[in-house]
């Protein structure tokens, strides 16, 4: 049965008609139609529907709907919200860490996850915090640097 879902997308309250146990991944892609948000392996394998709750990555795939009901959730457009690309996608841009751009997405969200709770990671805790995200194009060297260049340029809170 389909239930009223009222939630800040992007900073902005959002109000989707769905059922309670929809993915979150379903109702952005197919109702909402950010079509950022990848699905992949759609088990919480792969990390391509990456979004942050409140701040934290998450797999959309394994979260229904109806959990968040009330709060924050952010997609790759919420990082630039007037056109400025976030320095987590200049670096990666800058550092070719961009090849096919279907993990890239969910990469830069969990990135961000990552350095809300360490702004500054080592290599091992880079690796570490995007384990959950598979990319098959670029040997994750060039993403491990884009993290690193991003940590750099981030403001402690955003
Ligand atoms: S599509 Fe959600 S983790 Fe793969
Ligand atoms: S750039 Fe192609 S899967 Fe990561």
């Amino acid at each position: 049965m389909a239930e009223t879902i009222d939630f800040f997308l992007n900073g902005e309250l959002v109000s989707v008609q769905c059922p309670e146990n929809e993915t979150l991944l379903y109702l952005l892609r197919e109702r909402v139609g950010l079509r950022s948000v990848k699905e992949g392996c759609g088990v919480g394998e792969c990390g391509a529907c990456t979004v942050l709750l409140e701040g934290r990555a998450v797999n959309a795939c394994l979260l229904a709907a109806g959990k968040v009901r009330g709060r924050r959730v952010t997609t790759i457009e919420g990082l630039s919200p007037k056109g400025r690309l976030h320095p987590l996608q200049e670096g990666f841009l800058l550092m070719g860490a961009v090849q096919c751009g279907f993990c890239t997405p969910g990469l830069i969200l969990a990135a961000h996850s990552l350095l809300e709770e360490n702004p500054h990671p080592s290599r091992e805790a880079i690796v570490q915090g995007l384990a959950g995200n598979l990319c098959r194009c670029t040997g994750y060297h060039d993403i491990i640097r884009a993290v690193k260049w991003a940590a750099k340029r981030m403001p402690e809170r955003e």
